[in-house]
């Protein structure tokens, strides 16, 4: 990374040094992927959504609720994400949570999950522009630190009302949008609409984040020189992919370093959650970083059945000796050990 680079945009007084960001991924973007990917190039972090229902404003939270609170200072600009159809709500909660020190809040207006968009959080809240304006006057009004937004195209194909709501988001002090290119009604299907991105960036100036289906570095570039949106977020293709922070393609990666990358995240995973749960939360992430990989299919498999960590690392032993011999054949993995 270029040393002393001038910023590539500012979260109003925020500077972020950097035009590619993971995006927030419940179940994913927790402190270990986030530290990996910041550290790889990712310019800012965003954590996962928060339910501001279940977030205490006596600070009586759960153990979930605190790992989600918790963050690395060098992974900042951190921004904290929450989601709520509470006005009220919403403000006391982002209000809170600064004590924690953020450098960004930011609501979700993205999710599509029937019993939050529905109830008028996440997506629902497209459906209500008046209401977004009203939050947003009130956010930055009431707190310190910038506010932002991470929306989709509208509720569904007949209520693109993107426009409308990134106006209102910018005329009531938020700054930033992060704008996933569907509807709510499409979820993850068809394609993103980029062209919709370069009309939102025509129509504000605050930073935009263009958002959606982009796997590789080109995608990044044509995303950039088709929107021109001041940074990309990368969700679905940075899982098992940290390498595109660094804008560099998965299969540009020699096998052998991208075990060690593997090694490290679960590293990590275990450090912050613990040896069980670590391992548990990590398979997801293993299967990701050894898809595709040549003749990895069975220890795809193996290390998805993996229930202890010296397991596991062995099995990664194993395949790193076999990348080491000059033979095409299939990996095996050796035969469990004999206990005792
Ligand atoms: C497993 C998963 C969890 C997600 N969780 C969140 C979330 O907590 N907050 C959010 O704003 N978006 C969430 N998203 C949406 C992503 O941030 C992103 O907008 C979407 O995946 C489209 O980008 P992509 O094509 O790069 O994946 C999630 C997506 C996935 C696949």
């Amino acid at each position: 990374m270029e040393i002393n680079a001038a910023p590539k945009f500012y979260v109003r007084d925020v500077p972020v040094f950097g035009d590619v960001i993971l995006s927030p991924m419940d179940g994913y973007s927790d402190l270990p992927f986030r530290s990996l990917t910041r550290e790889l190039g990712s310019a800012m972090a965003y954590t996962e959504f928060m339910n501001v229902e279940s977030l205490s404003l006596n600070g009586e939270n759960d153990a979930v609720t605190w790992r989600k609170l918790k963050y690395d200072p060098r992974e900042r600009p951190v921004v904290f994400q929450i989601y709520g159809h509470n006005e009220e709500r919403l403000v006391q909660v982002a209000t809170r949570l600064q004590e924690f020190q953020p450098d960004v809040i930011d609501i979700n207006m993205g999710c599509y999950v029937r019993k939050i968009a529905e109830r008028g959080a996440g997506s629902g809240m497209l459906r209500d522009p008046a209401k977004i304006a009203r939050l947003f006057a009130r956010l930055t009004r009431e707190l310190r630190v910038p506010v932002t937004a991470k929306i989709r195209l509208g509720w569904d194909e007949r209520t693109r009302n993107y426009l409308e709501v990134a106006r209102a988001l910018a005329e009531h002090g938020a700054s930033l949008i992060a704008v996933h290119a569907r509807t709510k009604a499409q979820g993850y299907t068809g394609v993103a609409d980029w062209n919709a991105i370069a009309e939102i960036k025509q129509a504000v100036k605050i930073p935009v984040l263009g958002n959606g289906d982009v796997k590789t570095v080109a995608d990044i570039e044509r995303m950039k020189t088709q929107t021109g949106c001041d940074g990309v977020m990368i969700g679905r293709g940075a899982i098992g992919n940290p390498w595109i922070f660094a804008r560099q393609d998965r299969d540009a990666v020699a096998p052998l370093a991208k075990l060690a990358l593997m090694r490290r995240h679960l590293a990590l995973n275990l450090d912050f959650y613990g040896t069980r749960l670590g391992l548990v939360l990590f398979r997801k992430h293993a299967y990701r970083y050894v898809q595709g990989a040549y003749g990895s299919a069975a220890l795809r498999h193996a290390l998805m059945l993996c229930e202890e960590v010296s397991a596991f690392e062995r099995l990664l032993d194993e395949y790193a000796a076999h990348l080491a011999q000059p033979t095409d054949a299939e990996f095996q993995p050796a035969p469990p050990r004999a206990a005792g």
